[in-house]
């Protein structure tokens, strides 16, 4: 959330850890809050204690059983050894044929005597994963007996592709940062990391032809001075090892024909134009792309994929595909002689073009191709697969079409994305098949990905706060199947922030934990405080006052413009951002709105009366304050409850261009007495600034106006009018407004 004005210290933060106890089996304090969530579990009420696990010396299991060891061994800050090979043994492993057993299956037995694990090689990972959840679920310490719920545990992965994005481009992260990921994904049986290495902002995977790519590409000049740094391919290998002994296989994603500015500044023949360019420093999309016209383009790309092939051993290559405009290729002469030479009738079909181009390389090298739904126009011989990011319905059409299809749409799965656009119920509730695909079809979905692009991720404690708790339901979403049960979820949730805390992560928050609804009268608006998250406590102040507490779904009484701030805690710790709500106590609160043209459902704020229940928006767009207009105008009347004195008429209008929401240029104000005739008592011409870039919230007033009238009009006109440098411009234009202030 965005805060406006000042953060206020609410009150003496205490410190104090509550270590929850856990319930689901009283006598023996059993936990077994396995995320995610096993297929079939029966639970008796009996432990397994033991002061260490011994097995039998294998092979095939030494490897993992030291790398567990040294999990648990990091989490409990111990210098013991849990696991040692004996003769006789309580920990029995045994790894059936890959060809004997589903994919991922394992089954795990903890008796009172012993603990039993059978599975494929993959599925035996996993099972050892929920063991050290187990392990962690049911020991605060471990100082003497390991204790472990007896439990019966059936379980394989529902889809095949559980992934995380994480974009090292737009802020850099050390190895470190990504190893501890890497244990993250696996620990949650995740298995696969897509690992954006070239943008605008960045290049950042060692190519030795062409070394510029690293000494410029890959630092940018910012505000801070040179930002910047890349993987070296010892780092690399170093990253793909440590993923490839916890199963996570590593996907490069290398952009074209777009997001690559930081190519084209260390190389500026590969654009059209051919100008220097610098490494961008700001966000977006940019004009500057690889030229589709110019063969050296190719070769060049041929050449980096060679190395990216030569390291990364995965069978898959990402090559990006989104967001490329045309604008260079419509101006670029070789472009359009490519475009001539091949019967290519629009640059979307010089895309195409790039992308079969680079695909078929691809081939010969024996790697397959993941692009973006961008993708979907290419005609790309053999296995290929779509990941779809503008909703489902790429992926959708694309296993219509026979190709695989990975979901990652922007509803669900950008984990960039702030929470009060996707909390945590929401990633629960992520469904990546479509009711209208028959089951071949639903096989081709291979799974999902979680997105964390990192333009507002400028570092490891941002990126944990971003991921986590989400990731755990993405976890859930991607490896269980059966019936869900959101309140059952968020209880195990509960049980994992210990173990977070553990493992050193800097989770963030499930929701915005605060939610303040305001029901308005003729004076004065009531603001009633609640919270979907349990176990909350609530501190509010207006302007003036002294901070008291509330309790949940209590209201408050407020008669003048205030400034309400509430704050929740949980545990006696902060929980998530204040909460900051401008109220305007005014003459049209209690009155009645008619619409000409509706708001659009996406952006309804509260409704039918969003315009007049006195709440006021801030700066971020989706704070459920502002009221959305896609393509059409602003013209909504207002009837007050009596005939009244009317001096004063204002409203707030939002732009941000980048979103496409832009201030009307013109606005009017009319009266009536019948509803019918309407006079027009005040007309603001220019009220635009749509060359301004960012966040802006701008006021309209009508003054002095000394009416005395019972219903008012306003009318705001919301062109085509996306400037000319925007990717839509002359596409339609969204006009937002929080309130109309009658005074
Ligand atoms: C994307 O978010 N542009 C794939
Ligand atoms: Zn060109």
């Amino acid at each position: 959330m965005i805060l406006i004005g000042k953060t206020r210290q609410l009150i003496p933060v205490i410190f104090l850890i509550i270590i929850t106890s856990c319930s689901s089996s009283k006598k023996n304090n059993l936990n077994v809050s396995i995320i995610p969530k096993p297929s079939k579990m029966i639970l008796e009420d009996k432990l397994f204690k033991c002061s260490q696990f011994i097995y039998k010396k294998k092979s095939e299991i030494n490897n993992r059983l030291n790398l567990l060891d040294s999990s648990i061994q990091h989490y409990y800050r111990s210098e013991k050894s849990f696991f040692s090979s004996g003769a006789n043994p309580n920990l029995f492993i045994e790894i059936k044929k890959d060809s004997l057993v589903a994919k991922n299956y394992y089954h795990l037995k903890v008796e009172s005597e012993s603990i039993t694990l059978t599975g494929d090689s993959k599925g035996v990972f996993y099972g050892l994963q929920s063991l050290r959840q187990l392990i962690y679920l049911n020991n605060k310490t471990i100082d003497e007996n390991i204790k472990i719920p007896c439990v019966e545990i059936t379980d394989s992965n529902f889809f095949s592709h559980r992934g995380m994005l994480l974009d090292c481009c737009r802020h850099f992260f050390s190895v470190k940062t990504i190893k501890k990921y890497i244990d993250l994904l696996a620990f949650y049986k995740m298995n696969v990391l897509h690992w954006h290495l070239t943008e605008d902002q960045g290049w950042r995977v060692e190519i030795d032809q062409y070394p510029k790519l690293n000494s410029i590409g890959s630092y940018r000049l910012d505000s801070t001075g040179k930002y910047g740094g890349y993987y070296s391919k010892k780092d690399i290998r170093e990253i793909i090892n440590y993923a490839e002994e916890r199963y996570i296989e590593v996907i490069p994603e290398i952009e074209l024909p777009g997001h690559s500015s930081a190519a084209i500044a260390s190389y500026p023949y590969l654009s059209c134009k051919q100008d220097p360019i610098d490494v961008t420093t700001s966000w977006g999309v940019f004009k500057d792309i690889y030229c589709a016209g110019n063969d050296s383009v190719f070769i060049f790309l041929e050449n980096v994929l060679n190395e990216i092939v030569e390291l990364f051993p995965s069978d898959r290559i990402h090559i990006g595909g989104d967001e490329a405009p045309k604008i260079r290729w419509q101006e670029c002469p070789r472009c359009q002689k490519r475009m001539n030479e091949n019967n290519l009738t629009n640059e979307s079909e010089l895309q195409s073009y790039f992308i079969e181009r680079i695909a078929k390389i691809l081939k010969i090298k024996n790697k397959k191709t993941i692009g973006w739904d961008e993708i979907l126009e290419s005609e790309i011989e053999g296995d290929v697969t779509i990941q779809s990011w503008r909703g489902i319905s790429g992926g959708v059409q694309a296993v219509k079409e026979g190709k695989k299809a990975i979901m990652s749409p922007t509803s669900h799965c950008y984990f960039d994305y702030n929470i009060n656009s996707i909390d945590l119920e929401k990633v629960y509730n992520f469904k990546l098949l479509d009711d209208n695909l028959n089951s071949q079809e639903k096989k081709l979905v291979i799974g999902g990905e979680c997105n964390l692009w990192s333009e507002k991720i400028p570092n490891e404690e941002k990126l944990d706060q971003q991921a986590f708790p989400r990731l755990l339901a993405m976890s859930e979403v991607l490896w269980s199947s059966g019936n869900k049960n959101y309140l059952q979820f968020q209880e195990r949730v509960e049980h994992h922030y210990n173990i977070l805390n553990q493992l050193n992560v800097k989770y963030g928050i499930e929701a915005i934990p605060v939610d303040i609804e305001v029901k308005a009268d003729v004076k004065s608006v009531y603001a009633k405080v609640s919270s979907k998250i349990k176990n909350l406590k609530f501190f509010y102040h207006l302007n003036d006052t002294l901070i008291e507490e509330i309790k949940q779904n209590d209201s408050i009484h407020i008669t003048k413009n205030e400034v309400l701030s509430v704050q929740a805690f949980k545990n006696n710790i902060r929980y998530g951002n204040e909460a900051i709500q401008k109220i305007a106590v005014h003459k049209g609160l209690s009155g009645s709105i008619n619409y000409r043209y509706p708001y659009h459902l996406t952006y309804q704020a509260s409704g039918k009366k969003s315009l007049v229940d006195g709440k006021l928006g801030g700066l971020d767009f989706k704070d459920g304050n502002w009221q959305g207009f896609y393509g059409t105008n602003l013209d909504v009347s207002i009837t007050l409850d009596t005939i009244s004195q009317v001096n004063n008429v204002s409203l707030n209008f939002y732009q941000y261009i980048n979103s496409w929401i832009v201030f009307p240029k013109k606005i009017k104000l009319l009266t009536s007495n019948d509803l019918i005739k309407w006079n027009e008592v005040g007309i603001i011409n220019d009220f635009d600034e749509i060359t301004k870039r960012g966040k802006l919230i701008k006021s309209a007033s009508f003054k002095n106006l000394n009416l005395n009238s019972k219903h008012l009009r306003l009318v705001a006109e919301n062109f085509k009018r996306l400037p000319d440098w925007h990717e839509a411009a002359g596409s339609n234009s969204w006009l937002f407004t929080d309130e109309i202030m009658i005074e």
